[in-house]
């Protein structure tokens, strides 16, 4: 059975979103949103009560942290270690955002091969758990790959998540899913395959295509927070739940409840915000496209639960998969074609 990872994703891996998720199973691993790290940074307190406060039993938590300099990325990881004791230290290698890029970090690091080693290497004797890095397939092109591979076999980490783009690519590609075949022959240590596992057949095609130790699901798992436990039925050959979309309307009520009892004040209007941020990926696939927009232009929670009982207020199931539009959604048609993509 694969490992299953919930994947970090900023401002969403929080502790109320992990605790809606883990009632209604959880993945097997959770990892923060990342820790920023810097000459001044101290460790987010947020990010913190994620692990502290959480309550997800024996499963492990991993702190992911993004940042360019050793010394600091050592003091935040000895900081973390002792403030919120967790399973392990990530690595981003993999955030495109031009604001972290334009610092060097995150996904521009892997244009840095040194750097990326002397990271690693410096970490390496502080990291009482496991220390491992989370990549994308390249910067520019997948090309890159190889010898990037070459590296992450020199180093001396636990295991390695690959999102199957590039940092070019964004969110907005097919996943390439040679590129992590090939890094799971070549690696002694577990591979975690991510990008586009939106439902049970993609968590399937991207095994099969793969042969991953571990598979990573963000943005799916927003929209269908059964994925892992429908993923981790059908590989035990038992039937998976198929929620409906009165469970849909529960799941939107938890997690309103629970992003309120976290959050240190409530303010209606923030909140209906926030929850927004959610809905982009829970609506799609979802009357089609209606609810989204009617979400997007809602400004209080009356007319947020408004909209969301017109949509979910029935038993009919959850569409088998979101909407291909390119934007939330993309490339998890053609993980599952026959032929795997270089
Ligand atoms: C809103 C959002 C925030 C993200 N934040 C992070 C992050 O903090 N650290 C990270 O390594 N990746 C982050 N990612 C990337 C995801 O972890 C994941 O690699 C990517 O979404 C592809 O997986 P998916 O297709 O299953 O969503 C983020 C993605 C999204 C959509």
């Amino acid at each position: 059975m694969p490992k299953l990872y919930l994947a970090p994703m900023q401002d969403i891996s929080t502790l109320a979103f992990w605790r809606v998720m883990e009632s209604r199973g959880g993945p097997d691993v959770y990892v923060t949103e990342y820790f920023r790290v810097h000459v001044h940074s101290t460790p987010e307190r947020k990010i913190l009560a994620s692990i502290t406060d959480t309550d997800v039993g024996d499963k492990p938590i991993i702190a992911q942290m993004i940042g360019t300099e050793p010394n600091y990325l050592v003091r935040t990881a000895k900081q973390i270690q002792s403030l919120a004791p967790c399973s392990g230290i990530d690595m981003n290698l993999g955030c495109p955002s031009p604001r972290v890029c334009g610092r060097a970090a995150g996904g521009a690091l892997l244009k840095n091969p040194d750097l990326i080693r002397r990271i690693v290497e410096s970490l390496r004797p502080v990291v009482e758990g496991t220390l491992t890095v989370k990549t994308r397939v390249g910067f520019e092109t997948e090309a890159e790959f190889e010898q990037l591979l070459d590296l992450f076999a020199s180093l001396p980490i636990d295991g390695l998540a690959i999102h199957g783009r590039t940092v070019r690519e964004r969110y907005q590609s097919e996943v390439h899913t040679t590129e992590i075949a090939a890094a799971v022959e070549r690696l002694d240590c577990p591979v975690t395959a991510n990008g586009s596992i939106v439902t049970v057949p993609t968590a399937l095609a991207m095994l099969e295509k793969t042969q991953a130790a571990g598979l990573m699901a963000g943005r799916g798992a927003i929209r269908n927070p059964y994925l892992f436990d429908q993923i981790r039925a059908t590989l035990a050959g038992e039937t998976a739940y198929i929620p409906t979309l009165a469970d849909h309307l529960r799941y939107v009520e938890d997690l309103y409840e629970e992003i309120a009892s976290t959050a240190w004040q409530y303010e209606e209007h923030k909140h209906v915000q926030r929850m927004k941020k959610f809905m982009n990926y829970i609506a799609s696939g979802i009357g089609d496209g209606v609810f989204s927009q009617e979400i997007r232009r809602v400004q209080n929670a009356e007319d947020f639960w408004a909209v969301c009982h017109r949509h979910l207020g029935t038993t009919e199931p959850l569409p088998a998969e979101p909407t291909a539009d390119g934007k939330l959604f993309c490339g998890f048609r053609e993980l599952t074609c026959s032929t795997a993509i270089g």
